[in-house]
């Protein structure tokens, strides 16, 4: 069943990647919000999007942390052929998640379904300037930092801003500020406004929404009634090579306010 989504494009994905003006979109029935069961389903999508669009060769995956990205890497199945090698990074440094859905964890359990390799990094996001230069001088943290920044394929999800900013425990006046500056989106631990600008960033390390924008194959996956407005915003931006993975509840939201 999933599989025909990539053959019809239904009406509502093609007005949605119209819209975002980006490749591809891909809408599962449901509301992630209220069955999380459509979250499996999303990691469905994902694997076969990755089984399809991943070339022969060495791919450097790199891949975000969250609830989403956490669920969609069980749902991964091998990808590695006797012509495809991969290996799997964290896109970004320690944003101050809980461990089980942390980029590196994300990236440990993708790897293992898809009998790839993976490289962690260990940057805390919370250092002072001087040890957080000092680690960034250590050989194998630049080892696994040229990696991340080799990506040929990213998959990530969106936030909202003032959830992701309490579930990070960002400070009371970094709070304070994203509230004042209107932030409603989080990815990559930037932080944008309605109208799609960055007005925050929160951690330091690994790919740049520039080296993102270089990406050729991007994985946006986010989906909920609830997250409508935030992806709205992070879609005003979005790189052009887009394929992004959401379910009805939010497409029918995001349409409704056009
Ligand atoms: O950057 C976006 C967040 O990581 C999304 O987190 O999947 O738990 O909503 P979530």
């Amino acid at each position: 069943l999933l599989m025909d989504q990539f053959t019809g494009m239904d009406q509502l994905e093609k007005q949605l990647a119209l819209m975002f003006n980006i490749d591809r979109c891909l809408i599962v029935s449901g509301d992630s919000d209220e069955q999380p069961k459509v979250i499996g389903d999303f990691g469905e999508l994902v694997n076969e999007a990755l089984h399809r669009l991943l070339p022969d060769g060495r791919n450097v995956i790199a891949v975000m942390g969250g609830t989403t990205m956490a669920e969609i890497a069980r749902h991964i199945t091998p990808l590695e052929t006797n012509n495809r090698k991969n290996l799997f990074v964290p896109a970004r440094g320690g944003i101050g998640e809980s461990v089980s859905i942390q980029a590196n964890s994300v990236s440990a359990v993708m790897a293992a379904n898809a009998k790839g390799n993976h490289r962690v990094l260990y940057v805390p996001e919370q250092l002072s300037q001087e040890a957080y230069h000092t680690l960034l001088k250590e050989p194998s943290i630049m080892d696994v930092l040229a990696t991340i920044k080799q990506a040929n394929c990213v998959v990530h999800s969106i936030g909202r801003a003032l959830h992701m900013a309490a579930r990070r425990k960002m400070l009371e006046e970094e709070i304070v500020s994203l509230r004042q500056r209107k932030a409603v989106a989080e990815s990559f631990g930037y932080f944008f406004d309605e109208s799609g600008q960055i007005v925050y960033r929160a951690s330091r390390v690994g790919l740049t929404l520039e080296d993102v924008q270089k990406i050729p194959i991007v994985l946006a996956v986010a989906g909920g009634k609830s997250k409508a407005k935030a992806i709205m915003a992070y879609m005003k931006n979005a790189p052009k090579q887009t394929w992004f993975i959401t379910d009805e509840a939010a497409a029918n939201e995001i349409l409704k306010g056009v």
